[in-house]
């Protein structure tokens, strides 16, 4: 076996997985081919079984937020062919709900679910930092935080599993943005990738022990996610003891034996293509030791046998109490962001003006890998309904059509109308399906013009107007200082309609909080200019200072802060009291505060604790969130919560020490209601075992690194030198350079191109979408644009070989004459 080394000259050793009697008796008997084989898919969506030794297929389905099971196994991202499984409030207004039992208990009901449809493995959760607004899958990750994302996935797994159902954690790792990202180059230094990017997976992982990890699709810091034997290996295995299955992203693998070596377990899908021949032949001609297969093969074995042991219950849950989970965690996740005057909650007798056809046809999930077909749909429109009074007014305008972005005047006029008779103007508004969506990140933070419009036309004619957001990411609300109410009730599930209606007439009581900060603008984050990267690489060039980290630590003016969110009681916070004054870096401190509600409504608080570092040698964040809980209270009523801070929540990654460290000294604690809404300080003094260094040369340079209040803050010198590497060109290809990995949109001029684009946008447009003119057809063809060369096996199925694409290949660099002769042999040695 070739073992692998680190940059810093360690050892990289796969640990060897579970063994249990049966799986090794299974390995034993197992021909070369059949281990090859049980490490990639057998389709889509089913694992290899090998019937002779009785290792069955087992299956596996998306996603994060309700369980996406395909009929057939062929078909990949066709969304009418889904079995219908209820559809839960996305990862973002989950996280917004800041409960981890209740994301135990989503987790609990979609593993039910996927055990009742025979899937033993849901692709979920996605613990991606946003680190910009404008990722396209924000709405699938949980936060700008580290530490409220690991809190929130380890439950949602430990829910999930303990259905007897796996789950795989995404997408490992530095995969913060869609465009792009079957090539990205993530440069990331290596405080940023320690205490942002990797914080949530390593948690998940310690805490939880997810069955499998998904390896994501970009490079980070040169290599393949798939095929990065420190990621793979070095951290996740023998840093932090990972013992389980580290599965491919659809279509990410680039070189299959490289990804072995590194400790890529399993290819998803299964192409049956070629790929097995490569594993075999490299073990047949030394360039594979069989150990390393065998240790693969090992861990799928342990898989399918943890799989087997659940016992399946079709069709056995409870489809209502789901939907009711799906309510109250859209209601729990819902975040009041304003409510001057006290204009909610309604009451039954007040007219009302229900305006934007988000109220009829909901926007309640995203779209892409993770969009499930529901199970029933319940609209705001009908909850609202039922609970006008039969004395007061209900009427009703769409405003604009939610299927595209166009100006409507007319409806825009209309809607002005029916507002102006009312008491009260509800306005449903957000972004269209087609802004949010996995494989293309918006361009913009801005709302569609039609929906800012009709907001303003609405409050010229009613000053109680109450804007409800559906959309999936922080948007930008010129018109916010002109409503006196907003509600974001993010993307709910199936069941977000009747959650908000809940909300709006006071019988659920707000209690959502941000889990990322709305800024004003996009341009008041130091690297909306490094977002998004490309062609080649993208640049972290914030390095650390992501969401609050940054807009705090700059004392920028937010539009919301991170953790805001209001209720419609009140309460206080008293009586922050430290277990000890001191505190040693292998101890923990217990800090406890009194929380009553001071108002006349039963209503919960989530109370957030934020560690401020006094003086530090090393550049950090004014303040990061290291600790937070939910309480419930009656009316007058108090409690003491009590949150307990350990090592980790002081310390910062030393890059010299390649390990954790806590610097001795003071450290403030600060307890509120939000970043910005800090409400009790305390001090504790601690004290480590390491003795106090020299100044690190980051800390030299602080200045230099962190002018976060400049427009492109970062340079490309000072970022180079915190990364320690050289950086890597960010130039577009050539002709002539082209590879597998070249996405389509690189390649241009040739007829072999030209010809590649029609075939692929006809697939494109058969498998994403019915409408080729609808705007989500449209957005599925940029998508297309960026797949790259060896994906379109995915796409193409069978017909296409690597031989044939390597012939492709040659006549994409110009090489006309070697390329119809490569493909004319790779058509003549076809089996047939
Ligand atoms: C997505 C994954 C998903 C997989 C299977 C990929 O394109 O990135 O999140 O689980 O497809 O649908």
């Amino acid at each position: 076996m070739r073992l692998k080394t680190s940059r810093n000259g360690t050892v990289l050793m796969p640990d060897r997985g579970l063994d249990s009697t049966g799986v090794g008796e299974i390995l034993a008997r197992l021909t070369l081919q059949e281990k090859a084989a049980l490490c990639s898919g057998q389709d889509f969506w089913n694992l290899e079984g090998v019937p002779r030794t009785g290792v069955p297929s087992i299956a596996v389905a998306d996603g994060p937020h309700g369980l996406r099971k395909q009929r057939h196994t062929q078909d990949g991202f066709v969304q009418s062919s889904n079995v219908p499984a209820t559809c839960f409030p996305t990862a973002v207004t989950l996280a917004s709900t800041w409960d981890p039992d209740l994301l135990r208990e989503v987790g609990a009901a979609i593993g039910e679910e996927a055990r009742a449809e025979g899937v033993s493995v849901i692709l979920g959760p996605g613990v991606n930092i946003k680190r910009s607004p404008l990722c396209g899958r924000n709405f699938e990750y949980y936060s700008e935080d580290p530490y409220l994302s690991s809190v929130l996935a380890t439950a949602f797994v430990r829910g999930v599993q303990d259905m007897g159902v796996g789950t795989s954690l995404k997408h490992f790792a530095a995969n913060n943005q869609e465009t792009r990202r079957f090539s990205i180059n993530a440069i990331v230094d290596e405080r940023a990738l320690r205490e942002i990017y990797l914080a949530s997976f390593e948690h998940v992982v310690k805490a939880a022990r997810p069955w499998t990890v998904m390896a994501a699709y970009n490079r980070l810091n040169g290599p393949y996610c798939s095929e990065h034997p420190e990621l793979l290996t070095g951290i996740l295995r023998n840093e932090w003891g990972y013992q389980g299955l580290v599965m491919s992203d659809w279509g990410a693998v680039n070189q299959r034996v490289a990804g072995l070596e590194a400790g890529l377990d399993l290819e998803m899908p299964g192409l049956k293509n070629g790929r097995d021949g490569e594993i075999v032949e490299a073990v047949r001609e030394g360039h594979l030791s069989m150990e390393v297969l065998d240790w693969a093969v090992e861990r799928v074995l342990t898989l399918v046998s943890k799989a087997a042991a659940t016992g399946l219950a079709p069709d056995d849950y409870d489809r209502d109490a789901h939907h009711h989970l799906a309510r109250r965690a859209a209601g729990e996740g819902a975040v009041l962001l304003k409510n001057e005057g006290a204009v909610l909650p309604l009451t039954s007798d007040l007219s009302i003006a229900l305006i934007g056809a988000f109220a009829k046809s909901p926007r309640y999930q995203g779209g892409g890998s993770s969009a499930v077909t529901p199970t029933r749909i319940d609209t705001a429109y009908d909850a609202i309904a039922r609970r006008v009074g039969a004395g007061a007014m209900l009427t009703y305008a769409p405003g604009y059509d939610p299927k595209t972005d166009a100006l409507a005047p007319a409806l825009i006029d209309e809607a002005q109308q029916v507002a102006q008779e009312a008491e009260i103007a509800l306005v449903f508004a957000g972004l269209p399906a087609f802004y949010e969506t996995e494989g293309l990140d918006r361009q913009h933070m801005a709302m569609p013009a039609q929906h800012n419009s009709l907001i303003e036309a609405v409050a010229e004619v009613n000053p109680n107007t109450v804007v409800v957001l559906m959309n999936g990411a922080p948007l930008e609300m010129p018109w916010q200082v002109k409503v006196p109410a907003i509600l974001e009730a993010y993307l709910g599930g199936q069941a977000g309609g009747a959650a908000v209606a809940r909300l709006l007439y006071g019988e659920v009581n707000p209690s959502g909080k941000l889990a990322e900060t709305f800024p004003f603008r996009l341009e008041d984050h130091p690297a909306h200019a490094f977002f998004t990267g490309g062609p080649r690489t993208v640049e972290y060039r914030e390095s650390i200072y992501v969401g609050y980290r940054c807009y705090d630590t700059a004392d920028k003016p937010v539009l919301f802060p991170f953790g805001h969110g209001l209720s419609y009681t009140t309460f206080s916070y008293t009586d922050l009291r430290l277990s000890a004054s001191q505190m040693h870096d292998d101890g923990e401190i217990d800090v406890s505060v009194t929380i009553t509600n001071t108002g006349t409504r039963a209503g919960r608080e989530v109370v957030q604790l934020y560690v401020h570092d006094v003086e530090s040698i090393v550049f950090r964040p004014t303040q990061e969130l290291k600790g937070f809980a939910k309480v419930s209270l009656e009316p007058r009523k108090s409690t003491t919560v009590t949150i307990a801070l350990n090592r980790r929540s002081f310390a910062y990654w030393d890059t010299g020490l390649r390990d954790w460290r806590v610097e001795a000294g003071e450290f403030e604690i600060r307890v509120g209601a939000s970043s910005r809404d800090i409400r009790a300080v305390a001090t504790v003094e601690v004290r480590t075992t390491h003795p106090r260094r020299p100044r690190v040369p980051e800390g030299d340079r602080l200045a230099e690194y962190c002018d976060l209040n400049g427009d492109t803050a970062f340079s490309r010198g000072a970022f180079a030198a915190l990364h320690g590497r050289p950086l890597p060109a960010n130039l577009p290809e050539r002709r002539g350079e082209h590879t597998l990995n070249t996405p389509l949109c690189d390649i241009q001029g040739s007829l072999a191109a030209w010809l590649l684009r029609i075939v692929m946008r006809r697939q494109a447009s058969t498998a994403i979408s019915e409408d080729p003119d609808s705007p989500m057809a449209r957005r599925a063809q940029e998508m297309l644009e960026e797949m790259p060369l060896r994906m379109w096996l995915l796409q193409a199925g069978g017909g296409v070989t690597p031989e044939v694409l390597g012939g492709l290949l040659e006549l994409l660099n110009g090489r006309l004459i070697q390329g119809i002769r490569v493909i004319l042999q790779a058509i003549r040695n076809r089996p047939s």
